[in-house]
């Protein structure tokens, strides 16, 4: 058995490069897992006092892709060096009209329409994770207490990328009931359930989609200012999270493989 010490960071937070300087005293530890290299080395630092990892899900330089992230790799490498609980901010699209720009969003449902994205651990063997609820309620509690103006209760919708959707392929999802499009939301969930770990994610919301909008659609530089615009804020909520946040009790994220057999072995 491994015991934690007082620095083995037991919350992680994976975000784009601008939380680098989320993270007070920082070093990077370099990590290799069975799936290959994470984005990039993790920084390890604190946060309100706690030590915290810190993975950028794009790389250090944004040189990922949302399709060719490797998402196994960095689920893996947070597990690794003590990891069991994560916040994942990520940008994301608003598909009605009530849903705006500057918006901090805690889904509780996400749906699957990626395509060619490696989804599990279980590469051999059977081993069916349990994903009815993809997020932690504890973790996506903690987040929603941090910001009275956050709201709760979202559908989001993953598409592949990296283009954004269609006007049509917008309008479509907007009339299944979802609210949100993002790129990177899956499927960091599952991998997390797969490792135990509990996963929750912010949604930014940095646009309106093709579907609500009128004009041209979503461009990158849109996206990217308005992510930029909400970093502050999203870093102070996060700080919050990270200065109280307890551990995952009766949350289930790691009691649900209790007398499965893993076809892997834990990290
Ligand atoms: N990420 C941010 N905005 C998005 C959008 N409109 N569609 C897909 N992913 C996004």
């Amino acid at each position: 058995m491994t015991t934690a010490s007082t620095s083995t960071p037991a919350v992680a937070v994976i975000g784009g490069s601008g939380f680098y300087e989320f993270i007070e005293g920082a070093r990077e530890v370099d990590v290799s897992t069975p799936y290959g290299l994470p984005s990039a080395p993790v920084s390890v630092g604190q946060v309100a006092g706690r030590p915290i990892a810190f993975l950028p899900r794009h790389g250090r330089d944004h040189e990922f892709a949302p399709h060719t992230i490797n998402y196994r790799a960095n689920m893996w490498a947070l597990r690794s060096l003590g990891v069991r609980q994560v916040l994942a901010p990520c940008a994301v699209g608003g598909l009605r009209p009530d849903v705006s720009p500057g918006d901090l969003v805690v889904p509780d449902q996400l749906v699957d329409r990626t395509q060619h994205r490696r989804q599990t651990y279980v590469d051999a063997g059977a081993a069916h994770v349990p994903f009815a609820d993809p997020y932690c309620p504890h973790l996506s509690a903690a987040l929603a207490a941090a910001d009275p103006d956050v709201t709760t209760g979202a559908t989001m919708v993953v598409v592949e990328g990296p283009r954004f959707s269609t006007r049509a392929e917008s309008q479509h999802y907007a009339a299944q009931g979802w609210s949100l499009v993002n790129m990177t939301g899956h499927p960091e969930a599952v991998l997390a359930r797969e490792l135990r770990m509990c996963y929750s994610t912010l949604a930014v919301v940095t646009d309106t989609d093709a579907g609500v909008a009128s004009g041209e659609g979503v461009t990158q530089a849109d996206v990217f200012a308005a992510f930029a615009r909400s970093i502050d804020r999203t870093k102070r909520l996060l700080t919050e999270v990270v200065a109280t946040l307890a551990p995952s009790v009766r949350c289930g994220c790691a009691s649900w493989a209790e007398g499965i057999e893993l076809p892997f072995e834990l990290p």
